[in-house]
């Protein structure tokens, strides 16, 4: 992990037009500790898919600058994209294969991640047999194989009903507890950004940008139950009303 305070991801003013002439994203300044979870919620459109290709280097902006402290990085989407043709532990072994991972290594690396997404027992199965939370976790366990230092997630469990989203996030968080990544996570749900992250970012679009944000000061690890105290409400409403336009800086909350 980077420890010498640098932030594993900086954005400085930056801005991205594309060809066709969309600005979506304009002035956006945003500094990403090392070990740091940050949750990006806003409307549809308002430029988080496009913030996070910046942030993997997929995409370079047309304003401002981009810096990362580390190559390490991992990237989950929304669709697991998987091989059907390869087993589980063949497609989590891809990422190793593609970097140029020696293969007793990367074999290694892939049933230990499988091990620490519970999915060992399928190992051999195709991904076709599994359901689309395991699926989310074969993907996951790829990503964790190459030891990221910054995990970036463009709305991975927006495909899944709501007690496996739970689960999911829950099994996030305590990869992120184990390995300390700095992780920036897009989500459509207000709830699962406060609870997964230590600080929520909020966007609005015409033009893509940040309007403002809000600590999450919850210390780790959160239990389910978080979801139901005043202080979990206190924060959703502050999100809520920055989402809709307004401002969140004078509700008072309790960690
Ligand atoms: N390759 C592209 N060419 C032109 N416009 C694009 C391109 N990709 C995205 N856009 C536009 O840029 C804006 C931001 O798109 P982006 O995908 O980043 O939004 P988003 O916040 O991720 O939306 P969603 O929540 O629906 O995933 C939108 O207006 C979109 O139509
Ligand atoms: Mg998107």
């Amino acid at each position: 992990m980077t420890d010498d305070g640098t932030p594993a991801l900086t954005l400085e003013a930056v801005g991205v037009r594309y060809p066709d002439g969309t600005e979506a994203l304009d002035g956006v300044t945003l500094h990403l500790a090392a070990g740091e979870f940050t949750a990006v919620v806003g409307p549809s459109g308002c430029g988080k898919s496009t913030l996070l290709r910046l942030a993997a280097g997929l995409l370079k902006p047309t304003a401002g600058t981009v810096a990362r402290a580390s190559d390490r990085l991992g990237f989950v989407f929304q669709d697991p994209t998987l091989l059907p043709w390869r087993s589980v532990r063949r497609n989590v072994e891809l990422s190793g294969e593609l970097t140029g991972v020696p293969a007793r290594e990367r074999r290694a690396r892939a049933e230990d991640a499988l091990r620490r997404v519970g999915l060992s027992h399928v190992a051999d199965a195709l991904p076709g047999t599994l359901s689309g939370g395991m699926r989310m976790r074969v993907s996951l366990a790829r990503t964790l194989t190459g030891r990221p230092e910054l995990m970036l997630f463009d709305e991975p469990f927006g495909s899944v009903d709501e007690i496996t989203r739970a689960r999911l996030g829950d099994d996030l968080q305590e990869l992120f507890a184990a390995d300390g990544f700095a992780g920036l996570l897009v989500t459509h749900s207000v709830a699962e950004a406060v609870y997964l992250s230590q600080r929520v970012v909020v966007m609005a679009d015409r033009p893509g940008r940040v309007v403002g944000e809000v600590a999450v000061p919850l210390p780790y690890p959160r239990l389910p139950e978080v979801r139901f105290s005043p202080a979990f409400t206190a924060l959703t409403s502050q999100v809520t009303a920055l989402l809709q336009g307004g401002t969140a800086d004078r509700i008072e909350v309790a960690a």
